[in-house]
């Protein structure tokens, strides 16, 4: 059985999130709402808890989790050692939307890195998670709390529908601010690499930092070994087969509606998913917005909505326009590629 607790993130007391705490320390699963998505959490010292979360979600057991963390201290039982650029970046982005890679201390099982000799920390900028956490007193390995192969969840609807009766607790605390995963930076090379876009943007770190290079989504059905084994599935996907088409607005606008008109000559339940200034010149069956062109921040807050929506309206293709490839653009980007398998035409 799981026990939906709500909470209001503006006004909580502590106690109130007290039995999914002791359930974490006690080796539970609890979902918890973060400023990027929901994750599904577990000790993350404890092994059998750990296998638990790749059970519930059906996730492929060579794709390692992150480690959240409420307090700074408890970076010494899970980094081996932290170089200066990370402290500058934790000291600039934490509580937030940043994911470092460190080399891992000895105390963290294989289960939480996949074998990795290395570990994904962050600590997130949600009052509920960061309660959550110290209040457990572990620090709690997490991936998102989706089904594996599902968007990621933003609302705790989303987690329900994916998890119900799967783990113990799920803490509804509403909607996520960022609603896109956070940007994944690892600091063991040389020079940083970002594995996953995300939440702060590379523009953001190079201000910190100085230049860091951004590992290129490797290409579907290549052969290229990417260096953050999650990036290799093919997730963030909406059930219908998704494409993306580029170029200038109204020739996108044309070869989307030629699209959709074959596909429902042929009866397929068609979607576009398209900014607001551009929404009205569609013709599909169900045409979604996640907002305007000149908010990006509100469009990758509301993505993953637009794709579970698309499931829940039994479309089987979609069209989605894409967006500009700076800031949190290449984020939004990124996922849309993803969510697409790859297909892309540009016109
Ligand atoms: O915003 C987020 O990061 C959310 C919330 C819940 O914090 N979590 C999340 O976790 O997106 P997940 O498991 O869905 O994605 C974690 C990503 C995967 O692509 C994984 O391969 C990568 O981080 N990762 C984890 N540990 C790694 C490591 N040691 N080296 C390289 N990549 C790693
Ligand atoms: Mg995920």
């Amino acid at each position: 059985r799981t026990t939906v607790i709500r909470i209001n993130q503006s006004d909580f007391k502590p106690e109130e999130l007290l039995p999914a705490a002791q359930s974490l320390a006690a080796g539970g699963l609890v979902a918890f709402p973060t400023e990027t998505v929901y994750g599904l959490g577990a000790d993350a010292r404890n092994a059998r808890a750990v296998r638990k979360i790749f059970e519930a979600k059906g996730r492929p057991s060579d794709n390692p989790l992150i480690v959240h963390i409420s307090d700074i201290e408890q970076l010494e039982s899970i980094a081996a050692t932290v170089p200066e650029k990370a402290r500058r970046l934790m000291e600039a982005f934490w509580p937030g939307p940043l994911t470092l890679i460190l080399p891992k201390a000895a105390e963290i099982p294989d289960e939480t890195t996949a074998g990795l000799s290395t570990v994904a920390v962050r600590m997130p900028a949600n009052p509920i998670a960061l309660a959550l956490i110290r209040l457990s007193g572990v620090a709690v390995a997490a991936p998102s709390a989706n089904l594996s192969g599902r968007p990621s969840p933003t609302c705790a609807d989303h987690v329900i529908e994916d998890l119900s009766g799967r783990i113990d607790y799920i803490i509804d605390g509403g909607s996520t601010s960022v609603g896109l995963e956070s940007t994944v930076l690892d600091m063991t090379a040389d020079s940083p690499v970002v594995l996953r876009p995300g939440g702060i943007s590379v523009e953001m770190l190079e201000r910190v930092i100085g230049p860091v290079q951004v590992d290129k989504l490797p290409e579907m059905g290549g052969n290229t070994v990417p260096k953050s084994p999650g990036m290799k599935y093919r997730h963030y996907s909406p059930k219908a087969e998704m494409t993306l088409v580029c170029g200038e607005p109204e020739r996108v606008a044309d070869t989307i509606n030629a699209l959709v008109a074959e596909n429902r000559a042929k009866n397929r339940k068609t979607g576009v998913l398209a900014a607001s200034e551009t929404q009205m010149s569609y013709a599909a069956d169900v045409v979604l917005s996640p907002g305007s062109r000149q908010e990006p921040e509100a469009v990758a807050a509301a993505i993953y909505r637009c794709l579970r929506e698309f499931d829940d309206q039994g479309v089987e293709v979609i069209f989605s326009e894409t967006f500009p490839e700076e800031g949190i653009g290449l984020a939004i980007m990124n996922r849309l590629k993803k969510a697409a398998g790859g297909r892309m035409i540009r016109v």
